[in-house]
């Protein structure tokens, strides 16, 4: 019998409000016994961006990473410490290298998916013009515009092929406003994308490790309204669709921290939107699911720690393209066959019972702390540094009472 510590690193960008809310969870976990009666205690840490020799040997066992996808140095930092010292990584940049749209559409087409006709045009502007000039004079071919566009059907989209946080994403309704929109695209590769028309359901998906959440979404309000408190928005069949088109993107790519986006029309289910690095899990955007995100970083934290679970950064399409290439399957036995392969993944039966026999003191510690005037005290502190002044007031009560309310369903659930 031993007790170790497992130090949990988090790789930060501006945000202040789910770092600290994490941090008094991981602190108030206490020590978690294992099947074999080890010991486990938890800390967590603020990484700090500085010179490192390569050789040096950092104390982290898992990082949560929300920053190296836009910043090298600590990009190459968690490239080190993966490579070198077997830190565990939610997200690993050895992923970021298919973080884009683009190989996630690729993926999923030959997955059978349903995502809409795809096409990706050449750059207008290349950034590289006198050579781009000279090579583009050689090697591309002069296309129609109206053509593609025509094949792909009005209305369409265009959006960058590896966009996030809807940059240069437009709806395009006619050819006079697809020319403006390329002309515009400059220095942007795109995809024009058939739009998926009059569809019921802005399904939005955040998965953390093996646990996924599926929220209803509305594009067109305002930050603080996008997610609907509403549960049953699915149907059983639909909603399973949705979780299980999740976890199989994330586990091809291995990616155990991402947001996906699926339009949901009828009983059709199309997925638009799948790889989103560091994904947002800010207070004021998830609001009534933002304890769920909460406790769903912690439990996969503590369990990757505490079982030694190892990293998997390749891709291996193997398994996946054997069933994705078979006639006699179809799309729901294709489905199910990936859900295996993603179970297995993410270690999903052992995941759960680590969960149900390890850590079933987290509930009530959770709910105890959203409960607190801790949180409250950062919750207020998010929505003041969030909100101009004049709507303080309004917010602080919008927000206040969104998580009161998950506090009273939790307790309800818990009883
Ligand atoms: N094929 C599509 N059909 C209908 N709406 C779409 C489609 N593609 C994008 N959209 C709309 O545009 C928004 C931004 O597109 P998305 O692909 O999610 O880009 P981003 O990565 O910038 O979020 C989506 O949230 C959705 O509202
Ligand atoms: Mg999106």
């Amino acid at each position: 019998m031993t007790d170790s510590r497992h130090l949990i690193g988090l790789l930060l960008g501006t945000e202040n409000d789910w770092p600290s809310v994490f941090e008094h969870l991981v602190r108030r976990t206490g020590r978690v016994e294992d099947g074999a009666g080890n010991g486990h205690t938890f800390d967590v840490e603020r990484i700090t961006v500085e010179p490192f020799d390569l050789r040096y040997e950092p104390s982290y066992d898992l990082v949560i990473d929300r920053l190296a996808y836009w910043y090298y140095h600590p990009r190459e930092w968690l490239k080190k410490v993966a490579l070198m010292d077997d830190v565990y990584l939610l997200n690993s940049p050895f992923t970021f290298q298919a973080m884009e749209k683009h190989a996630a559409y690729c993926a999923m087409i030959r997955l059978g998916l349903k995502v809409p006709t795809t096409v990706l045009v050449p750059y207008k502007n290349p950034l590289d013009h006198a050579k781009y000039a000279f090579t583009a004079e050689r090697y591309n071919r002069p296309f129609d515009l109206d053509e593609v566009a025509a094949h792909v059907g009005y209305p369409l989209f265009m959006k960058p092929y590896d966009g996030g946080a809807w940059v240069g994403v437009s709806r395009i309704k006619d050819a006079e406003s697809l020319h403006r929109a390329y002309d515009e695209s400059g220095e942007m590769l795109m995809h024009l994308q058939a739009s998926v028309e009059g569809y019921d359901v802005f399904a939005r998906s955040l998965s953390i490790g093996a646990e996924t959440m599926v929220m209803n979404f509305d594009p067109d309000q305002p930050m603080h309204a996008r997610y609907s408190v509403s549960h049953d928005f699915l149907s059983p069949e639909v909603g399973a669709e949705v979780v299980s088109i999740g976890r199989i993107v994330n586990a091809f790519f291995r990616w155990e921290f991402n947001s996906c986006e699926t339009l949901v029309a009828g009983r059709e289910v199309h997925p638009i939107d799948y790889a989103n690095a560091c994904p947002d899990v800010a207070i004021t955007s998830l609001h009534y699911y933002f304890p769920w995100a909460m406790k769903a970083l912690l439990r996969w934290s503590l369990f990757c720690t505490a079982t030694g679970r190892k990293p998997v950064s390749h891709v291996d399409p193997t398994p996946w393209f054997a069933i994705a290439d078979r006639a006699d399957l179809s799309y729901a036995e294709k489905l199910a066959a990936y859900d295996a392969i993603a179970d297995q993944h993410f270690d999903t039966e052992r995941y759960r019972d680590f969960c149900a026999s390890r850590l079933g003191h987290l509930d009530e510690m959770a709910v105890d702390y959203f409960e607190s005037a801790d949180f409250d005290r950062v919750l207020v502190e998010t929505v003041t540094s969030t909100f101009p002044t004049h709507e303080h007031d309004q917010f602080v009560a919008h927000y206040r009472g969104l998580l009161a309310s998950w506090c009273r369903d939790e307790r309800g659930r818990l009883a």
